[in-house]
Protein backbone atom coordinates (compact mmCIF):
# COMPACT_ATOMS: atom_id res chain seq x y z
CA UNK A 1 0.00 0.00 0.00
CA UNK A 2 1.17 3.41 -1.04
CA UNK A 3 0.60 5.86 2.12
CA UNK A 4 0.33 9.71 0.68
CA UNK A 5 2.21 12.37 3.21
CA UNK A 6 -0.68 13.34 4.89
CA UNK A 7 -1.23 9.68 6.15
CA UNK A 8 2.32 9.42 7.04
CA UNK A 9 2.16 12.32 9.07
CA UNK A 10 -0.93 10.74 11.09
CA UNK A 11 0.12 7.39 11.56
CA UNK A 12 3.88 8.72 12.87
CA UNK A 13 1.34 10.72 15.70
CA UNK A 14 -0.59 8.33 16.56
CA UNK A 15 2.64 5.83 17.34
CA UNK A 16 4.44 8.47 19.09
CA UNK A 17 1.07 8.94 21.03
CA UNK A 18 0.93 5.50 22.17
CA UNK A 19 4.33 4.15 22.62
CA UNK A 20 4.88 7.54 24.75
CA UNK A 21 5.77 6.37 28.31
CA UNK A 22 3.84 9.42 29.80
CA UNK A 23 0.52 7.72 28.15
CA UNK A 24 0.60 4.61 29.73
CA UNK A 25 1.15 5.80 32.84
CA UNK A 26 -2.01 8.16 32.41
CA UNK A 27 -4.48 4.72 31.59
CA UNK A 28 -3.31 3.90 35.44
CA UNK A 29 -2.09 7.32 36.39
CA UNK A 30 1.06 5.64 37.60
CA UNK A 31 -0.72 4.19 40.12
CA UNK A 32 0.37 0.20 40.23
CA UNK A 33 4.29 1.53 39.74
CA UNK A 34 3.92 4.20 42.66
CA UNK A 35 2.69 1.10 45.34
CA UNK A 36 4.79 -1.75 44.03
CA UNK A 37 7.87 0.24 44.09
CA UNK A 38 7.16 0.82 47.89
CA UNK A 39 5.73 -2.49 48.65
CA UNK A 40 8.98 -3.80 47.56
CA UNK A 41 10.54 -1.30 49.82
CA UNK A 42 8.50 -1.76 52.68
CA UNK A 43 8.43 -5.83 51.94
CA UNK A 44 12.56 -6.01 52.15
CA UNK A 45 12.24 -4.42 55.09
CA UNK A 46 9.43 -6.40 56.78
CA UNK A 47 11.76 -9.32 55.82
CA UNK A 48 14.19 -8.16 57.85
CA UNK A 49 12.42 -8.11 60.94
CA UNK A 50 10.03 -10.83 60.52
CA UNK A 51 12.49 -14.07 60.03
CA UNK A 52 10.07 -16.68 62.15
CA UNK A 53 7.51 -18.77 60.08
CA UNK A 54 5.30 -18.33 63.21
CA UNK A 55 4.98 -14.81 63.07
CA UNK A 56 3.21 -13.21 60.74
CA UNK A 57 3.10 -9.67 60.20
CA UNK A 58 -0.16 -8.58 61.29
CA UNK A 59 -0.78 -4.43 62.41
CA UNK A 60 0.94 -2.23 64.95
CA UNK A 61 0.43 -2.27 68.64
CA UNK A 62 -0.45 0.45 71.36
CA UNK A 63 2.91 1.14 71.48
CA UNK A 64 3.73 1.55 68.21
CA UNK A 65 5.78 -1.34 67.55
CA UNK A 66 5.08 -4.42 64.77
CA UNK A 67 1.98 -6.78 66.30
CA UNK A 68 2.27 -10.40 64.44
CA UNK A 69 0.56 -13.28 64.77
CA UNK A 70 0.57 -17.50 64.99
CA UNK A 71 -0.43 -19.17 61.99
CA UNK A 72 -3.95 -19.85 63.49
CA UNK A 73 -4.86 -15.87 63.21
CA UNK A 74 -7.92 -14.77 61.18
CA UNK A 75 -5.01 -13.00 58.73
CA UNK A 76 -2.52 -15.21 58.66
CA UNK A 77 -3.24 -15.88 54.70
CA UNK A 78 -2.57 -12.06 53.42
CA UNK A 79 1.43 -11.99 54.61
CA UNK A 80 2.10 -14.64 51.56
CA UNK A 81 -0.84 -13.19 49.68
CA UNK A 82 1.01 -9.87 49.68
CA UNK A 83 4.25 -11.46 48.65
CA UNK A 84 2.32 -13.08 46.01
CA UNK A 85 1.40 -10.22 44.58
CA UNK A 86 4.69 -8.29 44.36
CA UNK A 87 5.79 -11.63 43.08
CA UNK A 88 3.45 -11.33 40.13
CA UNK A 89 4.26 -7.86 39.80
CA UNK A 90 7.83 -7.91 39.52
CA UNK A 91 8.55 -11.84 38.34
CA UNK A 92 11.15 -11.66 40.72
CA UNK A 93 12.21 -15.06 42.15
CA UNK A 94 12.89 -13.30 44.93
CA UNK A 95 9.45 -12.88 46.26
CA UNK A 96 8.59 -15.87 44.98
CA UNK A 97 10.52 -17.97 47.42
CA UNK A 98 9.52 -15.76 50.22
CA UNK A 99 5.73 -16.27 49.16
CA UNK A 100 6.35 -19.93 48.91
CA UNK A 101 7.80 -20.17 52.13
CA UNK A 102 5.23 -18.12 54.36
CA UNK A 103 2.46 -19.92 52.51
CA UNK A 104 3.84 -23.71 53.19
CA UNK A 105 4.20 -23.08 56.92
CA UNK A 106 0.11 -22.12 57.08
CA UNK A 107 -0.44 -25.64 55.98
CA UNK A 108 -1.75 -27.33 59.29
CA UNK A 109 -4.91 -25.17 58.95
CA UNK A 110 -6.13 -27.35 56.24
CA UNK A 111 -7.43 -29.38 59.32
CA UNK A 112 -8.68 -26.27 61.02
CA UNK A 113 -12.56 -26.17 61.78
CA UNK A 114 -12.37 -23.60 64.70
CA UNK A 115 -13.54 -21.03 62.64
CA UNK A 116 -15.24 -19.18 58.93
CA UNK A 117 -11.69 -17.88 58.11
CA UNK A 118 -10.51 -20.46 56.30
CA UNK A 119 -11.08 -18.96 53.36
CA UNK A 120 -8.98 -15.68 53.61
CA UNK A 121 -6.67 -17.95 55.38
CA UNK A 122 -5.94 -20.44 52.65
CA UNK A 123 -7.36 -19.13 49.63
CA UNK A 124 -5.10 -15.50 49.65
CA UNK A 125 -2.51 -17.88 50.57
CA UNK A 126 -2.45 -20.70 48.58
CA UNK A 127 -4.77 -19.57 46.05
CA UNK A 128 -2.82 -17.06 44.81
CA UNK A 129 0.14 -19.81 44.94
CA UNK A 130 -1.67 -22.27 42.86
CA UNK A 131 -3.13 -19.82 40.13
CA UNK A 132 0.95 -18.48 40.35
CA UNK A 133 2.82 -21.96 40.02
CA UNK A 134 0.25 -24.45 39.39
CA UNK A 135 1.91 -26.90 41.96
CA UNK A 136 -0.56 -29.43 42.38
CA UNK A 137 0.05 -29.88 46.01
CA UNK A 138 -1.34 -26.59 46.39
CA UNK A 139 -4.49 -27.41 44.71
CA UNK A 140 -4.61 -30.81 47.16
CA UNK A 141 -4.11 -28.50 50.19
CA UNK A 142 -7.44 -25.73 49.20
CA UNK A 143 -9.23 -28.75 48.57
CA UNK A 144 -9.02 -30.28 52.21
CA UNK A 145 -9.30 -26.93 53.37
CA UNK A 146 -12.79 -26.10 51.95
CA UNK A 147 -14.00 -29.72 53.09
CA UNK A 148 -12.49 -28.44 56.86
CA UNK A 149 -14.83 -24.90 55.82
CA UNK A 150 -17.91 -27.19 54.66
CA UNK A 151 -17.84 -28.99 58.13
CA UNK A 152 -18.88 -25.43 59.72
CA UNK A 153 -21.72 -25.90 57.24
CA UNK A 154 -25.78 -26.41 58.91
CA UNK A 155 -28.02 -27.13 56.34
CA UNK A 156 -31.23 -26.25 58.21
CA UNK A 157 -29.65 -22.45 58.74
CA UNK A 158 -27.95 -22.84 54.93
CA UNK A 159 -25.09 -20.25 56.30
CA UNK A 160 -21.68 -21.46 57.26
CA UNK A 161 -21.10 -20.83 61.05
CA UNK A 162 -18.72 -18.04 61.19
CA UNK A 163 -17.84 -17.78 65.34
CA UNK A 164 -18.32 -20.30 68.00
CA UNK A 165 -21.74 -19.33 70.51
CA UNK A 166 -20.87 -16.28 72.70
CA UNK A 167 -22.48 -13.76 73.95
CA UNK A 168 -23.98 -10.13 72.36
CA UNK A 169 -21.74 -6.70 74.18
CA UNK A 170 -24.60 -5.98 75.97
CA UNK A 171 -24.42 -9.75 77.57
CA UNK A 172 -28.02 -9.54 76.81
CA UNK A 173 -27.91 -12.27 73.72
CA UNK A 174 -26.28 -15.53 73.09
CA UNK A 175 -25.37 -15.84 69.83
CA UNK A 176 -25.82 -19.96 69.37
CA UNK A 177 -25.33 -19.56 65.83
CA UNK A 178 -23.40 -16.56 64.63
CA UNK A 179 -23.26 -15.69 60.95
CA UNK A 180 -20.91 -12.46 59.94
CA UNK A 181 -21.14 -10.38 56.98
CA UNK A 182 -17.17 -11.06 56.26
CA UNK A 183 -18.29 -14.96 55.41
CA UNK A 184 -18.83 -13.83 51.73
CA UNK A 185 -15.35 -13.80 51.71
CA UNK A 186 -14.73 -17.50 52.72
CA UNK A 187 -17.04 -18.50 49.67
CA UNK A 188 -14.37 -18.38 47.07
CA UNK A 189 -12.67 -20.97 48.34
CA UNK A 190 -15.50 -23.43 47.98
CA UNK A 191 -16.05 -22.11 44.36
CA UNK A 192 -12.59 -23.04 43.87
CA UNK A 193 -12.76 -26.50 45.30
CA UNK A 194 -15.64 -27.59 42.97
CA UNK A 195 -14.04 -26.35 39.86
CA UNK A 196 -10.83 -28.35 40.18
CA UNK A 197 -12.82 -31.42 42.03
CA UNK A 198 -15.78 -31.50 39.41
CA UNK A 199 -17.58 -31.89 42.73
CA UNK A 200 -21.02 -29.18 42.74
CA UNK A 201 -20.96 -29.65 47.13
CA UNK A 202 -18.55 -27.01 47.36
CA UNK A 203 -20.66 -24.01 45.28
CA UNK A 204 -24.27 -25.33 46.37
CA UNK A 205 -23.22 -24.51 49.89
CA UNK A 206 -21.71 -21.27 48.97
CA UNK A 207 -24.79 -20.72 46.69
CA UNK A 208 -26.91 -21.50 49.54
CA UNK A 209 -24.89 -19.48 52.05
CA UNK A 210 -24.66 -16.07 49.46
CA UNK A 211 -28.58 -16.45 49.07
CA UNK A 212 -29.15 -16.73 53.04
CA UNK A 213 -27.18 -13.75 53.56
CA UNK A 214 -28.97 -11.84 50.90
CA UNK A 215 -32.20 -12.77 52.58
CA UNK A 216 -30.93 -12.29 55.77
CA UNK A 217 -27.91 -9.80 56.26
CA UNK A 218 -29.20 -6.74 53.92
CA UNK A 219 -31.62 -4.29 54.73
CA UNK A 220 -33.82 -2.83 52.41
CA UNK A 221 -31.70 0.56 51.74
CA UNK A 222 -29.01 -2.13 50.98
CA UNK A 223 -26.70 -1.54 54.45
CA UNK A 224 -25.99 -4.52 55.78
CA UNK A 225 -26.15 -6.04 59.23
CA UNK A 226 -23.02 -7.07 60.49
CA UNK A 227 -24.05 -10.70 62.26
CA UNK A 228 -26.94 -12.47 62.44
CA UNK A 229 -27.92 -15.13 65.05
CA UNK A 230 -29.97 -18.06 63.96
CA UNK A 231 -31.70 -21.07 65.76
CA UNK A 232 -29.90 -24.50 65.11
CA UNK A 233 -33.08 -26.37 64.94
CA UNK A 234 -35.51 -24.34 63.15
CA UNK A 235 -33.33 -22.06 61.07
CA UNK A 236 -34.59 -19.05 61.90
CA UNK A 237 -33.26 -15.98 62.31
CA UNK A 238 -33.46 -14.83 66.13
CA UNK A 239 -31.13 -11.59 66.24
CA UNK A 240 -29.62 -9.12 64.09
CA UNK A 241 -26.35 -7.16 66.15
CA UNK A 242 -23.24 -6.11 65.71
CA UNK A 243 -19.51 -6.55 67.36
CA UNK A 244 -17.63 -4.86 65.32
CA UNK A 245 -19.97 -1.94 64.00
CA UNK A 246 -21.08 1.27 65.79
CA UNK A 247 -24.76 0.02 66.81
CA UNK A 248 -27.22 -2.56 65.70
CA UNK A 249 -28.54 -0.67 62.96
CA UNK A 250 -25.28 1.08 61.95
CA UNK A 251 -23.26 -0.17 58.86
CA UNK A 252 -19.75 -0.96 59.96
CA UNK A 253 -18.01 -0.15 56.84
CA UNK A 254 -15.77 -2.82 56.33
CA UNK A 255 -18.84 -4.92 56.50
CA UNK A 256 -20.08 -3.37 53.65
CA UNK A 257 -17.23 -4.01 52.02
CA UNK A 258 -16.82 -7.44 52.65
CA UNK A 259 -20.33 -7.88 51.46
CA UNK A 260 -19.80 -5.21 48.01
CA UNK A 261 -16.60 -7.35 47.41
CA UNK A 262 -18.15 -10.52 47.93
CA UNK A 263 -21.16 -10.49 45.80
CA UNK A 264 -19.29 -9.28 43.58
CA UNK A 265 -17.07 -12.59 43.47
CA UNK A 266 -20.49 -14.70 43.78
CA UNK A 267 -21.95 -13.02 40.68
CA UNK A 268 -18.30 -13.87 39.26
CA UNK A 269 -18.71 -17.45 39.88
CA UNK A 270 -22.56 -17.90 38.98
CA UNK A 271 -23.70 -15.40 36.74
CA UNK A 272 -26.70 -15.48 38.79
CA UNK A 273 -28.11 -12.03 38.26
CA UNK A 274 -29.68 -11.70 42.03
CA UNK A 275 -26.25 -11.24 43.03
CA UNK A 276 -25.15 -8.89 40.48
CA UNK A 277 -28.07 -6.90 41.32
CA UNK A 278 -27.33 -7.12 45.43
CA UNK A 279 -23.47 -6.32 44.74
CA UNK A 280 -24.39 -2.96 42.62
CA UNK A 281 -27.04 -1.99 45.31
CA UNK A 282 -25.00 -2.37 47.94
CA UNK A 283 -22.17 -0.76 46.14
CA UNK A 284 -24.68 2.13 45.63
CA UNK A 285 -25.30 2.70 49.17
CA UNK A 286 -21.79 2.69 49.74
CA UNK A 287 -20.43 5.19 47.37
CA UNK A 288 -23.73 7.27 47.71
CA UNK A 289 -23.58 7.43 51.30
CA UNK A 290 -23.56 11.43 52.77
CA UNK A 291 -21.44 9.89 55.50
CA UNK A 292 -19.16 9.40 52.91
CA UNK A 293 -16.09 11.84 53.17
CA UNK A 294 -14.73 13.76 49.75
CA UNK A 295 -11.75 11.10 49.34
CA UNK A 296 -13.99 8.13 49.98
CA UNK A 297 -11.86 6.43 52.41
CA UNK A 298 -14.91 5.62 55.01
CA UNK A 299 -15.23 6.04 58.97
CA UNK A 300 -15.07 3.21 60.73
CA UNK A 301 -18.84 2.82 60.83
CA UNK A 302 -20.94 5.16 58.40
CA UNK A 303 -23.59 6.23 61.76
CA UNK A 304 -20.56 7.11 64.22
CA UNK A 305 -22.25 9.73 66.35
CA UNK A 306 -25.41 9.86 64.77
CA UNK A 307 -28.73 10.38 66.38
CA UNK A 308 -30.81 7.19 66.37
CA UNK A 309 -27.89 5.23 66.82
CA UNK A 310 -26.67 3.76 70.54
CA UNK A 311 -23.78 1.34 70.54
CA UNK A 312 -24.84 -1.11 73.00
CA UNK A 313 -20.41 -1.52 74.27
CA UNK A 314 -18.79 0.89 76.03
CA UNK A 315 -18.00 4.36 74.04
CA UNK A 316 -16.79 7.41 74.91
CA UNK A 317 -17.12 9.96 72.08
CA UNK A 318 -14.75 12.48 74.07
CA UNK A 319 -12.26 10.25 73.29
CA UNK A 320 -11.92 11.11 69.86
CA UNK A 321 -12.53 14.30 68.54
CA UNK A 322 -11.86 12.99 64.67
CA UNK A 323 -13.78 9.93 63.84
CA UNK A 324 -11.17 7.39 62.47
CA UNK A 325 -11.23 5.93 58.87
CA UNK A 326 -10.71 2.84 58.19
CA UNK A 327 -8.43 2.62 55.05
CA UNK A 328 -8.32 -1.05 54.88
CA UNK A 329 -12.68 -0.75 53.78
CA UNK A 330 -11.82 1.59 50.65
CA UNK A 331 -8.89 -0.60 49.65
CA UNK A 332 -11.32 -3.60 49.58
CA UNK A 333 -13.97 -1.45 48.09
CA UNK A 334 -11.33 -0.09 45.70
CA UNK A 335 -10.27 -3.91 44.22
CA UNK A 336 -14.65 -4.68 44.40
CA UNK A 337 -15.63 -2.10 42.43
CA UNK A 338 -13.00 -2.74 39.10
CA UNK A 339 -14.39 -5.89 39.12
CA UNK A 340 -17.94 -5.18 39.80
CA UNK A 341 -17.25 -1.96 36.79
CA UNK A 342 -16.67 -4.85 34.48
CA UNK A 343 -20.05 -6.74 34.97
CA UNK A 344 -22.36 -3.87 35.92
CA UNK A 345 -23.43 -2.47 32.10
CA UNK A 346 -23.53 1.26 32.20
CA UNK A 347 -22.83 2.20 35.66
CA UNK A 348 -19.13 0.17 35.03
CA UNK A 349 -17.94 3.55 34.03
CA UNK A 350 -18.88 5.13 36.96
CA UNK A 351 -17.50 2.05 39.59
CA UNK A 352 -14.30 2.44 37.79
CA UNK A 353 -13.79 5.93 38.14
CA UNK A 354 -14.51 5.76 41.89
CA UNK A 355 -11.95 2.69 42.03
CA UNK A 356 -9.75 5.45 41.13
CA UNK A 357 -10.27 8.33 43.18
CA UNK A 358 -10.27 5.56 46.12
CA UNK A 359 -6.66 4.37 45.02
CA UNK A 360 -5.67 8.06 43.93
CA UNK A 361 -6.67 8.58 48.07
CA UNK A 362 -5.01 5.82 49.32
CA UNK A 363 -2.01 6.07 47.48
CA UNK A 364 -1.43 9.69 48.56
CA UNK A 365 0.82 10.89 50.90
CA UNK A 366 -2.14 11.20 53.79
CA UNK A 367 -2.66 6.90 54.01
CA UNK A 368 0.49 5.57 51.90
CA UNK A 369 3.62 5.13 54.61
CA UNK A 370 7.02 6.83 54.13
CA UNK A 371 9.48 4.04 53.56
CA UNK A 372 10.94 2.69 56.55
CA UNK A 373 8.05 4.23 58.54
CA UNK A 374 4.16 2.55 59.43
CA UNK A 375 6.01 -0.72 60.69
CA UNK A 376 6.92 -1.69 56.99
CA UNK A 377 3.01 -2.23 55.78
CA UNK A 378 1.84 -0.02 52.81
CA UNK A 379 -1.40 1.86 54.17
CA UNK A 380 -2.11 4.05 57.38
CA UNK A 381 -4.99 4.72 59.17
CA UNK A 382 -6.72 1.66 59.03
CA UNK A 383 -9.53 0.29 62.22
CA UNK A 384 -9.14 -3.89 62.68
CA UNK A 385 -12.16 -3.26 65.89
CA UNK A 386 -13.11 -0.31 67.28
CA UNK A 387 -15.68 -1.58 69.81
CA UNK A 388 -12.95 -3.71 71.37
CA UNK A 389 -10.50 -0.83 71.83
CA UNK A 390 -8.05 -2.59 69.39
CA UNK A 391 -6.01 -1.36 65.88
CA UNK A 392 -7.72 1.99 65.85
CA UNK A 393 -5.55 4.21 63.57
CA UNK A 394 -3.25 1.96 62.72
CA UNK A 395 -1.96 -0.15 59.79
CA UNK A 396 -3.07 -3.84 58.75
CA UNK A 397 -2.07 -6.60 56.49
CA UNK A 398 -5.40 -6.83 55.08
CA UNK A 399 -5.52 -3.36 53.63
CA UNK A 400 -2.64 -3.58 51.80
CA UNK A 401 -3.21 -7.15 50.45
CA UNK A 402 -6.71 -5.80 48.66
CA UNK A 403 -4.77 -2.48 47.90
CA UNK A 404 -2.09 -4.32 45.98
CA UNK A 405 -4.75 -6.57 44.41
CA UNK A 406 -6.88 -3.18 43.09
CA UNK A 407 -3.57 -2.00 41.83
CA UNK A 408 -3.10 -5.12 39.64
CA UNK A 409 -6.72 -4.91 38.35
CA UNK A 410 -6.26 -1.46 37.27
CA UNK A 411 -2.88 -2.46 35.94
CA UNK A 412 -4.64 -5.10 33.71
CA UNK A 413 -7.72 -3.20 33.15
N1 LIG B 1 -13.38 -10.56 60.64
C1 LIG B 1 -12.75 -9.82 59.67
C2 LIG B 1 -12.72 -8.37 59.90
O1 LIG B 1 -12.41 -7.90 60.98
O2 LIG B 1 -12.99 -7.65 59.00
Amino acid sequence: MKLTGLTKIILFVACFLVTRPGLAQQKNQGLPEKGFNLAQQQYHRMLEVSTNLNKYPRTSTKDGSLRSVDIWDWTGGFWPGDLWYLYEYTKDTVWKQQSIKWTESLEKNKFNTSNHDLGFMMYCSYGNAYRLTGNESYKDILIQSAKSLCKRYNPKVGSIESWNSRLSWDGKTMWYYPVIIDNMMNLELLFFASKVTGDRTYKDIAVKHAEQTMKNHIRSDYSTYHVVNYDTLSGKVLNRQTCQGYSDHSTWARGQAWAIYGFTMVYRETKDPRFLNTAIHLADFYLKNKNLPEDKIPYWDFNVNEKGYRPDWKYDPSLYKLVPRDASAAAIVSSALLELSKYAGKKGKEYKLNAIQMLNSLSSSSYLAQPGTNNNFLIKHCTGSFPHGEEIDVPLVYADYYYLEALLRLKDY
